[in-house]
């Protein structure tokens, strides 16, 4: 059995992961900085020499974007160095590697969806950090595959679509942002697909998102009307009037064209994904899901 790496497997998209990958690889499981810290080139060498695996699976990261533009030297450390700490120790050792990274490396003015080929221009620290990631990993490493993807959701995770959820079963009025456009991405989709491209010896940059696009404001309507919210009002609102201190690419739309010569196939449509998210929801909390 292949012999395969995972570090942030304790995460949102780590813990799906896993789950996928235990039966078809000998998995060596990283949940988080308490196991390694990827920041700390010394410690990172040592356990990839005693445990060597086949591939590394990077889907650990600093992932708090607001959090980012206070304490950027940690996003750099975690999000720019770790990936390249982890890529340098697969080039002494000859091991594959298959970085996640984010549509935040892009700026948002692009008309249309961004492919792989796109120059990268992060409008946050977050966005900064995950790029220098990537290039630390493609300048370390030849064999090296950096997966972009975006508006994650799954079990588990801080995501949006608990965030509407809660406060749609709490009656409070909702307002969402109707400027930002992307394309929601299920875990569980990313994962499959993930799988496809461990099995390939593709390299460089590809992106993976679920199909089609939608603003925030959409995405909220839609996770109300297949939840049984349909009647809660949203107020359609600028991303300027919340203030964040993170600046968003106002279309971060992926085009997942690579992905798609690559394996045969696309994702489904991300509301094709939203269902599933919310079916798993209710078998979990009986009826707080309303379906
Ligand atoms: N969430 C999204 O909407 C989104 C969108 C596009 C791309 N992405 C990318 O997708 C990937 C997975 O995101 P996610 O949302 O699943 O992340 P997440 O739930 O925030 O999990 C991040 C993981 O990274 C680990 N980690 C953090 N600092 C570490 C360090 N210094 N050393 C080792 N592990 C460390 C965390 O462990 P601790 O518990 O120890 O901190 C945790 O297991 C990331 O690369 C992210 O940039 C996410």
């Amino acid at each position: 059995m292949k012999r395969i790496a995972l570090v942030g497997a304790g995460g949102m998209l780590g813990r799906d992961l896993l789950d996928r990958l235990e039966g078809s690889f000998a998995c060596l499981p990283i949940a988080g900085k308490k196991d390694l810290d990827i920041t700390d080139a010394e410690q990172v060498f040592e356990w990839m020499e005693g445990c060597r695996p086949e591939v590394v699976i990077n889907a650990a990261a600093y992932t708090d974007v607001d959090g980012c533009e206070s304490h950027p030297e940690r996003a750099m450390a975690v999000n720019g160095e770790g990936p390249g700490n982890l890529a340098a120790g697969c080039a002494r050792l000859g091991v594959r590697m298959i970085q996640i990274s984010t549509d935040f490396v892009f700026d948002g003015n692009r008309d249309g969806a961004y492919d792989e080929k796109d120059t990268p221009a992060p409008l946050s620290v977050y966005g900064v950090s995950k790029l220098a990631g990537e290039e630390r990993v493609a300048r370390n490493l030849e064999d090296h595959l950096i997966v972009r993807t975006s508006w994650l959701y799954g079990v588990g995770g801080r995501n949006f679509v608990e965030a509407i959820l809660a406060q749609a079963e709490k009656g409070e009025s909702l307002r969402v942002v109707q400027d930002q456009t992307g394309a929601p991405t299920y875990v569980p989709d990313l994962s499959r697909a993930l799988l496809r491209l461990l099995v390939s010896d593709a390299r460089g940059i590809v992106h993976v998102s679920n199909s089609g696009c939608c603003s925030w404001y959409d995405f909220a309507r839609r996770i109300l009307e297949f939840s049984g919210y349909a009647h809660v009002p949203v107020e359609p609102i600028a991303s300027r009037t919340l203030n964040r201190p993170a600046r968003r690419p106002a279309n971060s739309l992926l085009s997942c064209e690579r992905y798609r010569q690559l394996t045969g196939e696309g994702l489904r449509p991300w509301d094709a994904g939203l269902r599933d998210y919310l079916k798993e929801r209710v078998k979990r909390h009986g009826s707080e899901g309303r379906e």
